[in-house]
């Protein structure tokens, strides 16, 4: 046992969706190794305005005082025109600012943060959202773990039957991320 605690941010709202069953997957195999995991619920959280940033909205303040007690952030997407989903773009943005207003000097919650990047997609295997949010991650100052995170192709039965079960293969790949950013995170 480490203590140690990873928040997962799905990118995907939708019932049903399957970068949610991959987050699962995630958390899971996060547990099963003595890494307690949870999930980052943004859904709430107002669309960012400088007009109305400050005083910050309880929503997301929450989130502020959750990410603030994180090991780790994994972040889990998929590719919306080979980017990111818009609400998943402003939660970044929160997290980005200063918790009191013009306060530069105080690092953020997520400065130094140690983070990662999975994605469940179509053929791309998320291969340009992943790029786009590890760019972002790094330019938000948060520690990001080396390497194209990880990107499962959605097989074409899940799109008949609605449900994504990950193959063998898959599991490991994402196995191997999970032992990585464990490593990672207690470097
Ligand atoms: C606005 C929009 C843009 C999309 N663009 C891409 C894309 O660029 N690449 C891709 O692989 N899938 C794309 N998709 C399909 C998503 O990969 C698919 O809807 C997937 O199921 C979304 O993940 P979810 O099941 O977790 O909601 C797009 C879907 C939407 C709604």
């Amino acid at each position: 046992m480490t203590n140690k605690k990873i928040g997962i941010v799905v990118g995907s709202f939708r019932k049903g969706s399957f970068n949610k069953t991959l987050a699962d997957y995630i958390f899971e195999t996060l547990e099963n190794k003595g890494i307690e995991a949870e999930f980052v619920e943004y859904r709430n959280v107002p669309i960012l305005e400088q007009d109305t940033e400050y005083p910050t909205p309880k929503e997301m303040s929450d989130i502020r005082n959750q990410v603030s007690k994180l090991d780790g952030l994994w972040i889990v997407s998929p590719e919306y025109n080979g980017s990111y989903p818009a609400l998943l773009k402003n939660l970044l943005d929160w997290l980005s600012r200063p918790a009191k207003q013009f306060d530069f000097e105080t690092p953020t919650v997520i400065n130094s943060l140690p983070t990662t990047v999975s994605g469940a997609a179509g053929s791309t295997k998320a291969k340009f959202v992943r790029a786009q949010i590890l760019g972002l991650l790094a330019y938000i100052r948060t520690n990001v773990m080396p390497g194209d995170g990880v990107g499962l192709q959605i097989p074409q039965e899940a799109w008949q039957t609605g449900e994504f079960i990950l193959s063998d293969e898959q599991k490991e790949e994402i196995n191997n991320q999970v032992n990585e950013f464990i490593n990672f995170i207690n470097k």
